[in-house]
């Protein structure tokens, strides 16, 4: 497909999805001329066409350039959102586009500011869920987290490439394991793996069950001192022995990419920057791919975890996109979960019992994210057991109108948010604003 078909067929989308957002350039005759004229510099995939193209309509309307800066802030969300799809070279354009155009005349009139690269970057991560939308327009009922984790991935490749050239610096993340639990193991390869697919070099540090308290510490208080180490995770959970409180206070708050230390979860608390803890994150993340508004929404959190229950109730019922929603918060104590769950216009499930949120629980229509990672008997299969979330996902697959499947749907995410979380933490141990 080439691009001219792909900008059709995304007006086309764009009409029945977001009607009001595209119907602007889509009537406005100026507007749409100067969108193909940009597709055209774009097709050249050279970053001079596409800044002369701006010096002709800052020449041409020098009393509309404020107008014409947004317009063109949105056609290169667009047309990077565009070109991840296609998968083009021209993000690699647009890159040297941001960059030449520190060295441009009319720089100081553009708005592109050297490290302004953040508006590039929220331009891909609003523009996903046209993306999202394009690619799952049949079927936006299974959330899939696999894709829209790997988008960000992707996104934040480039991001780390770039950020490396310029500083000269790898992203680093320690990642301790104390004993040999398997599913520990299988999440810490995961983790490994996305490092690789971004760019993060990973150090793995590995322990036995027995391992003695005051060799975690001095390994924590190393690696809170290492500059090659940006990140610390520390795999729950720790041996019977060892206290998990005591040992994740230890890990820097600058460097606690889980977003467990009692420092940033006070700050998630306040809504202050900082390190949002990664389950709660990628749920925000999913909920946002898929333009699934919580505003006003009746949201039945089901799972007090310090993990995942209490923050992602906090998050949701914060003020901003994607939150404002009113959170009611159950757990194994409620009496009759039921009468709670069924009022629920979205319900994150977050208790660990497998298939605990059954078909009558749930009212038609709502929207449900499955937390849940339990290992369940299965006999059929040769390993002896299959995962199962904490939902009853086939028989209330037909009563939702969104689902996140395990696996498959907030696992990704979770990851994904840890990747984020480091190169945050490597922005800002390098003073890079984000
Ligand atoms: N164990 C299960 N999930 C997690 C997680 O997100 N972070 C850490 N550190 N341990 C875990």
């Amino acid at each position: 497909m080439d691009l001219k078909e792909i900008f059709d067929k995304q007006i086309e989308l764009n009409e029945r999805i977001n009607p009001d957002l595209y119907k602007e350039i889509h009537d406005n005759a100026i507007r749409r001329q100067r969108f193909l004229e940009f597709e055209l510099a774009l097709r050249q995939e050279s970053a001079e066409a596409i800044d002369s193209l701006n010096w002709k309509w800052w020449k041409n309307s020098p009393d509309d350039w404020e107008n014409i800066k947004v317009e063109l802030v949105d056609m290169l969300h667009f047309w990077v959102s565009m070109c991840t799809v296609a998968d083009l070279n021209a993000k690699d354009v647009m890159n040297l586009y941001f960059k030449k155009n520190e060295l441009n005349h009319h720089r100081q009139n553009n708005g592109y500011k050297e490290g302004n690269y953040d508006k590039y970057k929220d331009g891909i991560e609003d523009n996903k869920k046209y993306v999202l939308n394009k690619e799952t327009a049949i079927d936006k009922k299974i959330l899939d987290g696999k894709k829209v984790a790997a988008e960000i991935l992707e996104n934040l490749k480039i991001e780390i490439d770039d950020l490396k050239s310029r500083l000269q610096k790898t992203p680093g993340l320690a990642v301790i394991l104390a004993g040999n639990n398997p599913a520990s193991e299988s999440y810490i390869k995961m983790k490994k793996s996305d490092c690789e697919k971004t760019g993060i070099k990973s150090f793995e540090y590995r322990f036995p069950e027995n391992i003695q308290e005051k060799d975690l510490i001095e390994l924590i208080e190393s690696l809170n001192n290492d500059q090659n180490v940006n990140g610390i995770l520390l795999q729950l959970p720790l041996p019977d022995h060892l206290n998990e409180d005591k040992m994740l206070n230890l890990i820097s708050p600058a460097k606690d990419v889980d977003g467990f230390h009692p420092t940033n979860v006070g700050k998630l608390l306040l809504d202050l920057p900082t390190f949002k803890s990664c389950t709660p994150y990628g749920i925000c993340e999913i909920l946002k791919a898929y333009n699934i508004s919580t505003e006003g929404k009746h949201i039945v959190v089901v799972g007090r975890s310090n993990i995942v229950g209490k923050p992602i109730a906090s998050m949701l019922a914060q003020k901003g996109p994607y939150a404002n929603g009113t959170v009611t918060l159950c757990h194994s104590r409620t009496t009759n979960i039921s009468e709670y769950t069924k009022q629920a216009d979205i319900i994150v499930a977050a208790i660990g019992k497998p298939l605990f949120i059954k078909k009558d629980m749930i009212k038609k229509g709502a929207v449900i994210i499955d937390v849940g990672i339990n290992k369940v008997e299965d006999r059929s299969i040769p390993r002896g057991y299959r995962i199962a979330g904490d939902v009853d996902y086939d028989n209330i697959i037909d009563s939702v109108s969104a689902i996140t499947p395990v696996p498959g749907g907030v696992g990704p995410m979770t990851r994904a948010m840890l990747m984020v979380n480091t190169t945050l933490a490597y922005k800002q141990q390098n003073i890079i604003s984000s």
